[in-house]
């Protein structure tokens, strides 16, 4: 029997889990200028959160989670986003109560049974940032112009960002019954999906992929008609923060977004470089979420980022190159065995990669192992070195070769190699 991963599971492998760490440790220094501080929390969940927070007919919750019952009988789920579970210990531990603002952020594998694809994974991860307590649009315009300095630091442009405001209770309930009339006509031409949609939750409609449904939706009611008026005060206010910033952006009034938990902002940060699987980073103002999840009446506002199609994207326009050791050790005979142990340990204590060959072979296998590895220098050390207490330390770019006396050579050499 042959164990490979699951499909649409993948390894990340040494090379480019570099690359995640670079983006990871960018993020968190970002994260932290501007006062966010990292939760982590449980992968493994009750699935009534998720259903609940999400939304029953979403497709997320309808047909992607990873969800079974544990030895009890309990219904447990994967995560398949991290907001709901942020959520949760938002109430679950009364963040609320010493800080009104909380701002918080995640990082970690999720969960979704969606086919696989360029771009798309059943297990891939998010970084997620989440701003609780301030209803007002410049939180908003915190939340994005953060996510586009995210990718702004990681270098990489040519993004789009499309924002959109889907109203508030007072207002989206007149639109979603306009768009129910209005796809009632066509219910003959929606695909089946979509037939249930147009009933149950019509804005659903559209994120149909499905040609004939995205034919009916061009010509739908457009939500910026049925905007109150607080509501389009506070779409104009983030406009107009964003071109203070000078952030470009696109109004999408179709921006929906595929969990139900949002209210008024939505935005999404695209690539023409993915295929079908152009969005890098989306999220939106979820005002309801907190109070339907048992806490109490809370606004918020975030986005996540999906790491896989950064990494992606960063290996096409510039591929990652390999790490290589600073220095190899080359060691011939017993009289150098120890020591040069000793001295790899030292050096490696004080923050160099240094690698030295345990097979006793001989300096030509030796070498060659040095430059397979690509190290920087190699450091020869045999029998005669050891009479005369100085080593051969090799220059592998330039090929000069100099002396460093056995007296103090780590620090001789860490003074050498520490860039
Ligand atoms: P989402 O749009 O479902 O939003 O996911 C956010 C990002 O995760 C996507 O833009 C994409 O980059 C990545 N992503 C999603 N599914 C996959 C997949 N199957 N394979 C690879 N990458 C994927 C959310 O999850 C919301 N919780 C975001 C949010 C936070 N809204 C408010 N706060």
């Amino acid at each position: 029997m042959e164990f490979t991963t699951l499909k649409g599971f993948k390894d990340i492998l040494p090379g480019e889990s570099a690359r995640w760490q670079e983006i990871e440790a960018k993020a968190r220094d970002l994260f932290s200028a501007f006062g966010y501080q990292e939760i982590k929390t449980p992968i493994l969940e009750k699935t009534q959160l998720f259903s609940r927070g999400i939304g029953q007919e979403t497709d997320i919750v309808s047909k992607e989670m990873y969800s079974f019952e544990d030895i009890k009988g309990r219904g447990l789920t994967m995560r398949p986003e991290a907001t709901a579970s942020v959520v949760r210990a938002y109430i679950q531990h009364r963040l609320y109560q010493n800080y009104p603002i909380q701002k918080l952020y995640a990082m970690g594998p999720m969960f979704r049974h969606e086919r696989p694809q360029k771009g798309r994974f059943r297990q891939f991860h998010q970084i997620d940032v989440e701003l609780f307590g301030d209803p007002g649009p410049k939180s908003d315009a915190e939340i994005i112009s953060l996510a586009m300095y995210l990718f702004e630091t990681m270098g990489l442009r040519d993004l789009t960002l499309q924002v959109n405001s889907l109203g508030c209770p007072d207002c989206q309930p007149g639109f979603k019954e306009k768009l129910k009339s209005y796809l009632a006509e066509k219910t003959s031409s929606l695909c089946a999906d979509c037939q249930k949609r147009a009933q149950l939750n019509p804005l659903r409609v559209f994120d149909c992929k499905v040609e004939t449904c995205r034919t009916i939706v061009r010509d739908a009611p457009a939500i910026p008609a049925f905007l109150c008026r607080d509501c389009r005060d506070h779409f104009g206010s983030l406009k107009a923060t964003l071109d203070a910033l000078n952030i470009s952006f696109e109004v999408n009034d179709q921006l929906v977004r595929g969990l139900d938990y949002y209210n008024r902002t939505t935005f999404e940060i695209q690539t023409e470089h993915l295929g079908a699987q152009n969005a890098v980073a989306g999220g939106g103002r979820y005002d309801g979420l907190v109070k339907t999840l048992g806490g109490p009446d809370h606004p918020a506002i975030g986005f996540a980022v999906g790491i896989e199609r950064v990494v992606a994207l960063l290996e096409a326009s510039a591929p990652m190159e390999l790490l290589k050791p600073d220095l190899f050790i080359a060691a011939l005979g017993e009289n150098v065995d120890q020591l040069t142990f000793q001295w790899m340990t030292a050096l490696r204590k004080l923050g160099l990669w240094v690698e030295l060959d345990y097979g006793g072979k001989g300096l030509k296998s030796q070498m060659k192992k040095a430059g397979r590895l690509g190290a920087q220098s190699v450091l020869m050390v045999g029998d005669d070195e050891f009479r005369t207490q100085k080593a051969i330390l090799r220059n592998m770019n330039t090929r000069e070769q100099r002396e460093i006396d056995f007296d103090n050579l780590v620090l001789t050499l860490k003074d050498i190699l520490k860039k």
